[in-house]
């Protein structure tokens, strides 16, 4: 079946139900404008997240679908372009970026250099740079149509666990010798400790149980717990906190159970909450401090570095990559879901949080 123009919508009261409709006609193109025809995207429980704080961040802005209720849940993903008015972008160049679940994006290409360029569209000033940028692949001497798939599900993911390791390191882990990481099953959350490896800290991983042995296996951290340990966990270590779950009772009884040891609180992720809850009277200890990957890209921009941070993220993602998808010992299985209507289920189960750690959802446009 074509998914020709065709769009997936969310729910914006309950993200897990989405709605296939056709996508308005757009009209003739204008100039500097590009039409890209999405091929395949990835779906975690990061694009649910981006569901959830829609309003909060800005998320549900980047794609408008004109209706109240339903919004467009942005993925990443790789697609072709389908037609060009914009000198510098031509038709069948692959390109990877953000998008919204539908066959085709248009955007308004802008700082257009050999590298990429930028969708200029007004309502894509709601969210930062980093999200409105679209990378050509030919330009991209670490690009491998061989590993599209691992790409789509990891960049965004690898990038955040990745900077949130450098800011640690800058910041000489805060004092702490131990770093306690929640939802350790997530892939921000073991590309993270991928990172750690080599540093003169132990990874502690809490994790629920249906995900205990996924976690066990990866051999990325030190040590393995289930979430009803924490009161039982050993004191005495000066400890950061490594937040994935952004779950508020989790971290008030990690915080109880810490008390002084805990050295920082970084709040990276939210696969367990809907809300900003950062502000909790009955938490004891230090504040939790949320940390955005895309600001830190943003910094590396202005001060010039972005250049040698990609250089050196790549090849250590390209490792990265090697290690998850290695044919012996695959830490992951890609299964590749066929049209719009197969991602409904992914999304009602990353929703549910019932998915398999194991599975990394790739969606195929149908053409
Ligand atoms: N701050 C940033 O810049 C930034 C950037 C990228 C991603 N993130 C965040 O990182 C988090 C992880 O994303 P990911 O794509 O890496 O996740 P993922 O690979 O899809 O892993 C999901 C894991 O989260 C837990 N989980 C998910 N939904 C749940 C639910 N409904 N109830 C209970 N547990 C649930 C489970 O882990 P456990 O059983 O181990 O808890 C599950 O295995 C997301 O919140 C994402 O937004 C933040």
């Amino acid at each position: 079946m074509s998914d020709v123009r065709r769009r997936l919508m969310t729910r914006k009261s309950n993200i897990g139900e989405t709605r296939l409709a056709d996508s308005p006609a757009h009209g003739e193109l204008r100039d500097g404008e590009v039409v890209l025809a999405l091929d395949r995207f990835s779906l975690t429980t990061n694009n649910i997240t981006y569901a959830a704080y829609g309003d909060a961040i800005g998320y549900w802005r980047v794609f408008p679908t004109g209706e109240n209720d339903l919004g467009m849940m942005p993925v990443w993903g790789f697609a072709d372009v389908a037609a060009s008015r914009a000198p510098g972008v031509d038709v069948g160049a692959r390109v990877f970026g953000y998008f919204p679940m539908a066959d085709t994006l248009v955007v308004q290409a802008e700082k257009i250099r050999r590298g990429g360029f930028a969708d200029a569209s007004p309502w894509r000033k709601a969210v930062p740079d980093i999200y409105n940028r679209y990378v050509l692949c030919a330009a991209d001497r670490h690009y491998s149509a061989a590993l599209e798939n691992s790409e789509a599900l990891f960049r965004p993911l690898f990038i955040t666990a990745y900077t949130a390791v450098d800011f640690l390191r800058e910041n000489q882990f805060f004092g702490a010798r131990r770093i306690v990481v929640s939802s350790a099953s997530s892939k921000t959350a073991y590309g993270a400790a991928w990172c750690l490896a080599d540093d003169d800290v132990t990874v502690m991983a809490l994790t629920g149980a249906r995900n205990r042995a996924f976690v066990e296996g990866l051999g990325v951290y030190d040590a393995v717990h289930g979430y009803e340990a924490v009161e039982g966990l050993e004191t005495g270590m000066p400890t950061l906190y490594l937040d994935l779950a952004g779950d508020a009772a989790l971290r008030r009884r990690l915080h109880a159970r810490f008390g002084t040891d805990l050295t920082y609180d970084c709040l990276v992720g939210s696969t367990q909450s809907d809300s900003f809850t950062a502000d909790d009277p009955a938490l004891t200890g230090p504040k939790p401090v949320f940390f955005f990957a895309a600001t830190c890209l943003d910094q590396h921009r202005t001060q010039g570095t972005l250049h040698a941070f990609y250089d050196r993220f790549l090849a250590d993602q390209r490792a990265f990559f090697g290690r998850v998808v290695d044919p012996v010992s695959p830490w992951i299985h890609i299964v590749e879901h066929g049209g719009l209507e197969a991602a409904r289920g992914v999304i009602r189960d990353l929703a549910d949080g019932v998915s398999d750690p194991m599975e990394g959802a790739i969606v195929r446009i149908a053409r």
